[in-house]
């Protein structure tokens, strides 16, 4: 205690005796250094600082990272779950290599569960607001033993991943505070879930509460773009990892994706240096984003008065509760399916897939091949060919995603970009149209075996007509 309080005299003294712009506090400690309750780590450029703080009215203490010019704002929180009750806690690193929390009594609060002990240790708060532990003699992202960017808290910062290591299992995800003055782990969570194929999720508990479309061999079906200024998303699926991440693209302006109490994905920006963040989008923000907001079998479509519908050869569960625009009870087939052979598909463009619930895929094989395995199985309700996967594969086949039962959580996608196309399967009687159409040509081939040159007239004339009322524009010909 005593060498504490005369290493914070001996610094206030230093500090206080030089030129103000020299007294820059460290952005590092090493083996029997610490920081104690009102002593921070400061990154090189000034941007993050590292500390013991009181979130909101709580009086507890905890291990944070904040932006310097914006210390409300914390980025990071080490003892979430463990608050420290008073003013004597201590970061530090012990002479074997442990990093660790201690409060008064010398209890760990908080430490890292290394699988290697570096010999000679540095934890360093970078300036991209990661606390990184590696040996002094190497200072290469690849040999950090541990990173606080791999243990995230509820924010995003720029290099930041989302998603999984598959070698390791390692998971990186968001989640939420319990609330302003409790950092502990929250209900609501953003991350990435893998049944087969990869999609993003913000979550609360085990429900969803917004999705994405699965991974379509390229990237998230259904994730909206925003073209900005600001930052570039990335996102990558090989066999060593799953992730997204955001690149900043403009260093003049600092951003963040933080995952807030009340459960929304807030995008924020601020002007490097100021103190002002100002929201640029929230998810969930409309109606369609929130999961199965039509119900089963149901498709959102933004812009339309009543946003939902069913899908074609659906009709609603409820229509008095359709009319209240209530959908949560979804939709129902008009027909079911009998399993026949003449059953058929209508095709559904420009959506986000629905969730993958009851599916299985079969990649490598060809669109056709993909609506035969469907149709051969009774089980099945619809698919979805992932061209994607046909770009990197050298027979040039794709992914086949088969659905069973019902069809949760599609939206029409409008400024979305990868939409993908689902094929939903029909009985005969709702294929009506296509079967109509058949019996017309049908007549006018039986026309023309039994009066030659007049029905070719006849037919002529049919198919003028017919191109008019198509509006292909032929308005010289009489009906
Ligand atoms: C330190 O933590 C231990 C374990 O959580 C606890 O039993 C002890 O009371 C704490 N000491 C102080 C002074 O809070
Ligand atoms: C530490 O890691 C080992 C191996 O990775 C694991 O078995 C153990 O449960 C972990 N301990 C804690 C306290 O997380
Ligand atoms: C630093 O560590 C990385 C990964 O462990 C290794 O590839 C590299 O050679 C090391 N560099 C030095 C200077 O030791
Ligand atoms: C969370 O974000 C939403 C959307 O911006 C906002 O309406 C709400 O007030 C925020 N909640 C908190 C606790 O900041
Ligand atoms: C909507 O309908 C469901 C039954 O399908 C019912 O449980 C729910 O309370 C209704 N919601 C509202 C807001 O009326
Ligand atoms: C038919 O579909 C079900 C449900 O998706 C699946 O479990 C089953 O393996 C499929 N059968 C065949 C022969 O593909």
């Amino acid at each position: 205690m005593e060498t504490h309080l005369f290493f914070a005299f001996l610094c206030a003294w230093i500090c206080l005796s030089v030129p103000l712009e020299s007294c820059i506090a460290a952005d590092s400690i090493r083996i029997d250094q610490s920081i104690s309750d009102g002593e921070t780590l400061v990154s090189s450029g000034q941007s993050f600082e590292l500390g013991f703080f009181s979130p909101g009215s709580s009086k507890n203490r905890y291990l944070g990272l904040w932006y310097k010019n914006t210390p409300q704002t914390v980025v990071w929180v080490a003892n979430r779950n463990n608050p420290i009750t008073d003013l004597y806690g201590v970061l530090t690193i012990f002479k074997n290599g442990a990093f660790v929390l201690l409060n008064q009594t010398k209890s760990v609060i908080w430490s890292l569960n290394l699988s290697k002990v570096p010999e000679n240790p540095v934890a360093q708060l970078l300036e991209t607001g990661n606390l990184v532990l590696r040996d002094s003699s190497n200072e290469s992202s690849e040999s950090y033993i541990w990173q606080s960017f791999d243990d995230p808290s509820d924010t995003m910062l720029p290099g930041m991943k989302v998603g999984w290591n598959l070698k390791t299992g390692l998971q990186q995800k968001l989640t939420s505070w319990r609330s302003a003055d409790d950092p502990s782990l929250g209900d609501f969570s953003y991350r990435i879930d893998i049944n087969v194929l990869p999609y993003m999720v913000l979550g609360v508990g085990s429900s969803k509460k917004v999705r994405s479309g699965p991974w379509n061999g390229l990237e998230f079906n259904g994730i909206q773009v925003l073209d900005n200024l600001v930052y570039k998303a990335v996102y990558v699926y090989n066999n060593d990892e799953v992730y997204t991440l955001y690149e900043s693209i403009n260093n003049k302006i600092i951003s963040r994706l933080t995952l807030n109490h009340s459960g929304f994905l807030q995008r924020l920006v601020s002007k490097k240096g100021g103190s002002e963040w100002d929201e640029i989008y929230t998810i969930p923000s409309e109606l369609c984003q929130n999961y199965g907001h039509c119900g089963a079998n149901g498709i959102c479509k933004i812009g339309k008065a009543q946003i939902c519908e069913c899908l074609p050869g659906f009709t609603p569960n409820s229509h008095e509760e359709w009319d209240m625009f209530n959908t949560s009870s979804g939709c129902t087939r008009r027909r079911p399916l009998d399993c026949q052979i003449e059953e058929g598909f209508v095709k559904v463009t420009g959506v986000k897939l629905p969730d993958l619930i009851d599916f299985h895929v079969i990649m490598d094989v060809s669109l056709r091949e993909c609506k035969v395995s469907c149709l051969n199985n009774c089980s099945c309700t619809a698919y979805s060919y992932l061209k994607a996967y046909a770009y990197s594969n050298p027979n040039g086949n794709g992914g086949c995603l088969m659905w069973s039962g019902d069809l949760i959580d599609i939206r029409e996608l409008t400024s979305e970009k990868h939409p993908e196309d689902i094929y939903i399967r029909m009985h005969t009687s709702e294929l009506g149209l296509n079967t109509n159409q058949k019996k017309k040509l049908v007549i006018i081939l039986v026309i023309s075996t039994f009066s030659g040159i007049l029905t070719l007239g006849l037919a002529v004339w049919f198919l003028f007509r017919k191109k008019r009322t198509m509006g292909t524009g032929m308005h010289t010909y009489p009906p």
